[in-house]
């Protein structure tokens, strides 16, 4: 059965009314009963005194928001259009407080009133995020300058970006109904993290749902077999590699070794990647379709963003150098642009580009590249969204990575992808030894500093190596931008 979404007016002991939304009336209208909504638990018993079929979740939003802004005399004139509850009581043999349920045998017509509401043309974009993260919050603080309505689907209502839109939406982004459902009422969608339902996506766009990016590029990149193929079928430069389909496979090909074995699907904070440098470590590999990567002898590791609107213009924002630390071979912090001679970047550029081109999808995408000993660079891997190496963007660039999406999705000019000045990210990472409740110890002493910018992603738990946040600093001269990094990070800490 298709999902539907029920907007309904209970009246409370207290005679109040309470507006709700669900897609499970009986089951609402119990649990209000049984005392476990906020507002009704103090108003028990409730009545069911109206109810409409919506059939999109976004619509439904719309109407419970239009209704709870109505005066009360409002209200109980649509209340008391009859016809509508007898629809429900056909459906209703448990309701032991309604006031209908004498009614419970009744039977009306199956066919569910449905309310469609239209969008007038003048009302604002009605734009998507799939994933609740820090990207979708710092996509969300750029909304704000625009005339959005925005919609989050997002299982955790707690997530970084749930208090920044518009409407929040608890719910599974790898499921198919609930990303439809999500969908089907708003104009644009897009992702901040690639593991969404990619079939909704592509039922949802064959329906006129535009999504940034295209949904056959989200399911390519979404692999990394598939996405490795298609920088070998359009001759973009990346690592030699082979597909192996298991750890059988695997063993066949020693004689590739060193490599670095990259499970296709499922992989997830470099779970899912295996460095292989011999023979004795080859049980580490994967036991699924995964692809075999020549072992690159990395001089450095850029990102380049590069965004295409629907007209096929692009942008391309100067490169970022992610700086790893050589012991903990962890992510130290990030520069931009990228310190490496001018022909390198030019490279990296026109890679990027030409990858991009290749989508053929509007959207903003990160390109990952080595740089390897010999200058060469490689495509390691794509994102088909806002990135972590373009938080500087925001402050660092005439266009943040951000707002430049809300260009794209908005069909207005892309913005200067120009640096402001020379910047660096530093991460906050949760500290060892400490979980609970977030604390930031040193902010004063960061937040006095010129030209530094706090961001934290209003997470309030931390733990060990959460990532709660970021500093951006600006610079002109490299050497304070690097002093500045080295003192933040020895200075600004997440603790409980
Ligand atoms: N072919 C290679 N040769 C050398 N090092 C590699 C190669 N591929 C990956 N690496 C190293 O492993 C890291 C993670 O690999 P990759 O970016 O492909 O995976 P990932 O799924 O994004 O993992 P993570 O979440 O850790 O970034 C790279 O940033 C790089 O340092
Ligand atoms: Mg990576």
């Amino acid at each position: 059965m298709q999902e539907q979404y029920f907007v309904y007016i209970l009246k409370c002991y207290d005679d109040a009314y309470f507006i709700g939304l669900s897609n499970d009336l009986l089951k609402d209208f119990k649990l209000h009963n049984e005392g476990v909504y906020e507002f009704t638990n103090i108003r028990t018993p409730v009545e069911m005194m109206y109810y409409e079929v919506i059939p999109s979740l976004p619509d439904a939003i719309k109407r419970q928001q239009q209704l709870r802004g109505w005066t009360r005399g409002k209200k109980k004139a649509l209340i008391e259009q009859n016809f509508h509850k007898l629809q429900l009581l056909s459906q209703c043999q448990n309701m032991s407080h309604s006031k209908y349920k004498d009614f419970g045998s009744a039977q009306s017509s199956s066919i569910p009133q449905t309310t469609s509401i239209t969008k007038s043309p003048s009302a604002p974009l009605r734009a998507g995020i799939l994933g609740g993260g820090q990207l979708g919050r710092m996509l969300l603080q750029a909304a704000a300058n625009y005339v959005v309505d925005t919609y989050v689907l997002e299982n955790d209502e707690n997530a970084p970006a749930a208090h920044l839109c518009h409407h929040f939406i608890k719910g599974d982004i790898k499921d198919f109904d609930t990303v439809y459902n999500f969908g089907k009422g708003l104009d644009a969608l897009t992702i901040e993290i690639e593991a969404v339902n990619v079939e909704a996506l592509e039922k949802l766009e064959s329906e006129g749902v535009k999504i940034y990016p295209k949904p056959a590029i989200i399911k390519m990149i979404k692999n990394k077999v598939t996405q490795k193929e298609f920088y070998q079928q359009h001759n973009i430069p990346s690592p030699g590699f082979i597909i192996t389909q298991n750890l059988e496979e695997l063993k066949s090909h020693i004689g590739f070794l060193p490599a670095v074995h990259k499970i296709g699907q499922g992989g997830y904070d470099g779970k899912g990647v295996q460095v292989i440098r011999d023979e004795a470590s080859i049980d580490k590999g994967f036991d699924a379709p995964s692809v075999l990567e020549k072992m690159v002898s990395i001089q450095k590791e850029i990102a380049v963003i590069v965004a295409m609107n629907d007209k096929g213009e692009t942008a391309v924002y100067p490169a970022t150098e992610m700086v790893f630390d050589p012991e903990l071979n962890l992510l130290d912090y990030q520069v931009s642009p990228a310190d490496l001679p001018e022909t390198i970047l030019e490279e990296a550029k026109s890679i990027a580009l030409q990858l991009v081109k290749n989508f053929n999808s509007a959207g903003l995408f990160a390109i990952e590249m080595f740089v390897d000993k010999n200058n060469k660079v490689l495509v390691n891997e794509s994102a088909p969204r806002v990135h972590n190496s373009g938080h500087h963007t925001i402050e660092a660039s005439y266009c943040s990575q951000y707002d430049m999406l809300w260009r794209i999705m908005l069909g207005y000019p892309l913005g200067n992808t120009a640096a402001i000045l020379p910047s660096a990210i530093v991460n906050l990472l949760g500290e060892e030894g400490h979980s609970g409740p977030a604390k930031y110890a040193g902010m004063d002493e960061v937040l006095s500093m010129n030209n530094t910018f706090v961001h934290l992603y209003g997470k309030t738990q931390t733990k060990p190596g959460r990532k709660m946040g970021h500093v951006t600093i600006m610079s002109a001269d490299k050497t304070d931008l690097l002093n500045k990094v080295h003192r933040i990070k020895s200075t600004l800490k997440v603790i409980s």
